[in-house]
């Protein structure tokens, strides 16, 4: 049994910056926030799409902020605090694999709302629940799925980039994150859900149990056991 590839979960990073691109083409002149770009920002400056007027950089944390070169416009605050000096500046607003570290995600839509101009877009790649590894993540202590991770993946251990998930709305199950959406102060939202993921490759069994059910996710478009969504709310 296979996931249709359209839905399984590489597509969500495969995808990700055309979909970000064919987004922001649409404003002349478009004025773009990435939230959480910290260490890597989305975007290579040589590949911004021409239309781009500013390219801003957010993350909480000044230290991520450093990793990455000066010569992009960074702004350092927290995307659940008070956003209010940037209040309808930005055309399009953008995130990948930020919005679960989010301990308010409602907060976090409400904010991203009031940073948009009138007619803006939000654009956010995120894990969801209730997909198996993301479910643990949540439930068991940092440290512990810290070790666990750094344990099965090295390369993330040697990159120490494992950041406190608290997947606050990151549900995947469409009709429910559209509701809370259009609470929080956009017009419409449009959710791709993605299936899979690639977490207990290296757990025979566990690993078969978790594919086949994914799988049959996958065929019946059961977006709440959606791993990845693409995210996107018009204001
Ligand atoms: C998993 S990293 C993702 C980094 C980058 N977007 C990427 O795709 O590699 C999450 C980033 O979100 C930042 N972050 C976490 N909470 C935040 C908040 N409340 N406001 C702004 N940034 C935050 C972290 O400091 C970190 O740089």
């Amino acid at each position: 049994m296979v996931i249709d590839s359209e839905k399984h979960y590489p597509a969500a990073f495969q995808d990700y910056l055309q979909t970000l691109t064919d987004l922001i083409r649409r404003y002349p002149d478009a004025r773009i926030l990435e939230l959480g770009g910290g260490r890597l920002p989305s975007f290579k400056l040589d590949q911004l799409p021409s239309n781009i007027a500013s390219y801003t950089v957010n993350d909480i944390d000044p230290a991520e902020l450093a990793m990455t070169s000066d010569e992009y416009d960074k702004a350092c605050f927290d995307v659940v605090g008070d956003v209010s000096q940037f209040t309808g500046q930005f055309d399009v607003i953008f995130s990948r694999t930020l919005i679960e570290h989010v301990n308010d995600g409602v907060k976090m839509h409400e904010n991203v709302a009031s940073l948009l101009k009138p007619g803006g877009v939000a654009f956010h790649l995120a894990p969801t629940l209730y997909s198996p590894p993301f479910v643990l993540n949540k439930m068991l202590p940092e440290r512990l799925s810290q070790k666990l991770l750094y344990t099965f993946f090295p390369k993330r251990g040697a990159q120490k980039d494992k950041f406190p998930a608290y997947y606050s709305w990151c549900f995947g199950n469409r009709a429910k994150m559209t509701t809370m959406l259009l609470k929080a102060g956009f017009a419409d939202a449009t959710i791709r859900s993605f299936y899979g993921h690639d977490y207990f490759r290296k757990i025979p069994i566990v690993r078969q149990i978790d594919h086949f059910f994914s799988t049959l996710a996958a065929r019946r478009d059961w977006s709440t056991f959606g791993s990845y969504a693409h995210i996107i709310a018009r204001k």
